[in-house]
């Protein structure tokens, strides 16, 4: 299957207007759009640097995971100065979850939804996977993997979860540097919308989109497992367990923490 260009050419006109000045960085082959990203933000790439590759090597999830990434997908890193305590950066990756679900429903409604932190899933599979990075002083780095035109076949074969992809959940491809662009534009929105002081705007939308609001599930912080009903979601990306006993806990997206709705 022809895939459609993903270069610094095709995406710089779908880029012009932008709130954030993006500096696209497209490579065919690379071992991790993360690992490049990162190491830009260390030697002082600015906000809006952006790394993009059509396949890579040792792509990574959260946990050290492995993450697949075939040609057809949509894998990219970006560099992020947001100006906010670390506490409220881990949140980002909700930001950008709200802003992908968002942007993979708008070609055609494939019913994406958020299941905390940072996992986008339609039709109970998983379809993208978000993970924020620190990247030395002040810098933040995102990291978005996005199966779009991956053939069922070379999906991720089923582990934690079922993978599915936009082609497979819709029949047909959809132009990746335009889905980029737009997710570009979503995520804009809502990063400026978090950082005001009134961030509740993007939790409203959070909560329209959260697969786990009033589950019951098992998260597991490190070494802790801890088991309650999903009480709230809160305007720093975390979510209040409710736990058997009646009391509250509140947990942040950061990198170590999963979560599984039981049952
Ligand atoms: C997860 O679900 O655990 C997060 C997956 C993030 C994968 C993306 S693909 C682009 C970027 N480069 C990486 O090595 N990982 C992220």
């Amino acid at each position: 299957m022809e895939h459609d260009p993903l270069t610094a050419e095709t995406m710089l006109p779908l880029l012009a207007g932008h709130t954030i000045p993006w500096q696209v960085r497209a490579y065919y082959r690379i071992v991790s759009t993360n690992d490049t990203a990162r190491l830009l933000a260390e030697h002082g790439a600015p906000e809006g640097t952006l790394v993009v590759a059509e396949t890579q090597s040792r792509g990574h999830g959260r946990r050290g995971n492995r993450w697949l990434s075939p040609p057809g997908g949509l894998w990219f890193s970006f560099v992020l100065r947001p100006h906010l305590p670390p506490e409220r950066a881990s949140g980002l990756s909700i930001v950008a979850a709200v802003a992908l679900a968002r942007t993979v429903n708008e070609p055609a409604d494939v019913g994406a939804r958020i299941k905390w932190p940072n996992d986008v899933f339609a039709g109970g599979r998983k379809l993208a996977g978000v993970m924020v990075l620190s990247a030395g002083e002040g810098a933040v780095v995102v990291g978005v993997g996005v199966n779009v035109n991956v053939l069922p076949d070379e999906l991720p074969q089923p582990g934690r979860y079922e993978a599915t992809s936009v082609l497979r959940e819709t029949g047909s491809p959809v132009s990746r540097a335009k889905l980029l662009a737009r997710f570009l534009s979503n995520f804009e929105d809502r990063y400026f919308a978090y950082r005001s002081p009134d961030g509740s705007r993007l939790t409203r939308e959070w909560r329209e989109l959260s697969l786990v609001i009033g589950e019951w599930v098992t998260a597991t912080v490190g070494e802790e497992t801890v088991q309650g009903t999903v009480f709230g979601l809160e305007d720093d990306g975390g979510i209040v367990l409710r736990l058997a006993d009646g009391s509250h806990r509140k947990l942040l997206p950061t990198g170590t923490v999963t979560l599984s709705v039981v049952g």
